[in-house]
């Protein structure tokens, strides 16, 4: 069984409730019907009741079931305006401007989710990761344990020995610019435990780096094996190593050479990346080159989970990204 196949089973065993924000788009609502059809979750969708109910039966999506709830119209606009004045009045946010900011569908989901009235929340087809993640970051925030929210892929690379029989999650390719060592600690650890959670691996977490054990002297360096201290020193039980290179990370024969003592050199599954302009070109390198199917970006830090789509995302893609939601609702990723 492939990973979204698993995925998918999983997220059938416990249905949970995910909120649309981006309800009246046309592949959002193509997704809802088949969603709703292979029982993947319980919808929210929102907008204009009658936009999504028309423009869902010209597409011949059969959404009966899913809740449509229009921000603009809501009864709750009030009692959300107040919860959001309530967590950002040390930002400078007054109970008027949260009136305004609450009709915003992305706000007004992000509400909801954070007063548990959903499970988790996918957006993105027509907003940008910016658009999405700064009501996540300010209202709801992450998790405990965790002080970074980042982003994930699942690499799964044909006919490859390397991880886990080819399959391997890269961190951070979506979001943070320029991780500080400490930022950087925080998006390991995360990594391996949604590896392990997701994925059901024995997370081995490289610290990349183009050194390896001091091979190099460099302040990007440094910033690689503070980091790799910081993260061991903090999870003492998960198992990250670095700094190191690409090759040391995941082939046993040049880690023999390289890192002879590490536990992870040579066994890597889950590869941290130094900053987002290699995390985001390493990933579509190997999606590329060796022409892997890249599962993601998949959301991890948050207190709950909130998933971002590619504006070039299908209606397949967005099934997919609400499956994956529902699973990190159940298991706390
Ligand atoms: N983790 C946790 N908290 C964060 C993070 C983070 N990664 N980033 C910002 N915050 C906090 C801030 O401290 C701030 O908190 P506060 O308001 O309570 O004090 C709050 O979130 C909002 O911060 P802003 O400064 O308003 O947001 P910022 O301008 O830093 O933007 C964002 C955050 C949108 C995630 C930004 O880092 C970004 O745009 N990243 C790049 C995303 C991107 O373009 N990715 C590539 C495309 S994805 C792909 O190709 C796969």
């Amino acid at each position: 069984m492939g990973f979204m196949e698993k995925i998918w089973e999983i997220a059938k065993s416990d249905v949970k409730t995910i909120v649309l924000p981006e309800g009246e788009e046309e592949r959002t609502l193509i997704a809802s019907g088949e969603i709703l059809k292979n029982s993947l979750a319980k919808l929210v969708l929102l907008g204009d009741e009658a936009v999504i109910k028309s423009k869902a039966k010209q597409l011949g999506s059969d959404i009966t079931g899913v809740e449509i709830i229009n921000p603009e119209t809501s009864d709750k606009l009030e009692v959300y305006a107040d919860e959001l004045y309530r967590i950002r009045k040390n930002k400078g946010m007054t109970f008027e401007k949260a009136l305004k900011v609450v009709r915003d569908p992305l706000y007004f989901g992000t509400i909801m989710l954070q007063r548990e009235e959903v499970d988790g929340l996918v957006s993105g087809a027509i907003h940008t990761t910016g658009d999405l993640f700064r009501p996540g970051l300010q209202i709801v925030k992450t998790a405990p344990g965790a002080s970074m929210v980042s982003g994930f892929f699942v690499m799964q690379v044909p006919d490859c020995e390397y991880g886990e029989d080819g399959t391997l999650v890269f961190a951070d390719c979506a979001v943070n610019p320029c991780p500080t060592a400490e930022q950087l600690a925080s998006i390991a650890v995360t990594t391996g435990e949604s590896a392990k959670k997701l994925c059901g691996i024995d997370a081995k977490v490289a610290m990349l780096s183009f050194s390896t054990m001091g091979s190099a002297d460099h302040e990007l360096v440094q910033k690689v094996r503070k980091a790799t201290e910081i993260a061991k020193k903090f999870r003492p039980d998960l198992k990250i190593d670095g700094e190191m290179q690409l090759d040391a990370a995941i082939d046993p024969t040049v880690a023999k050479l390289k890192a002879p003592n590490s536990t992870v050199a040579g066994n890597a599954n889950v590869l941290v990346f130094p900053d987002l302009q290699t995390g985001n070109i390493g990933y579509k390198l190997v999606q590329r080159f060796a022409k892997a199917e890249a599962i993601g970006p998949i959301s991890q830090g948050f207190a709950k989970p909130i998933n971002d789509l590619s504006r070039g995302c299908s209606s397949t893609d967005i099934v997919n990204v609400v499956a994956i939601t529902a699973v990190q609702a159940q298991r706390g990723i």
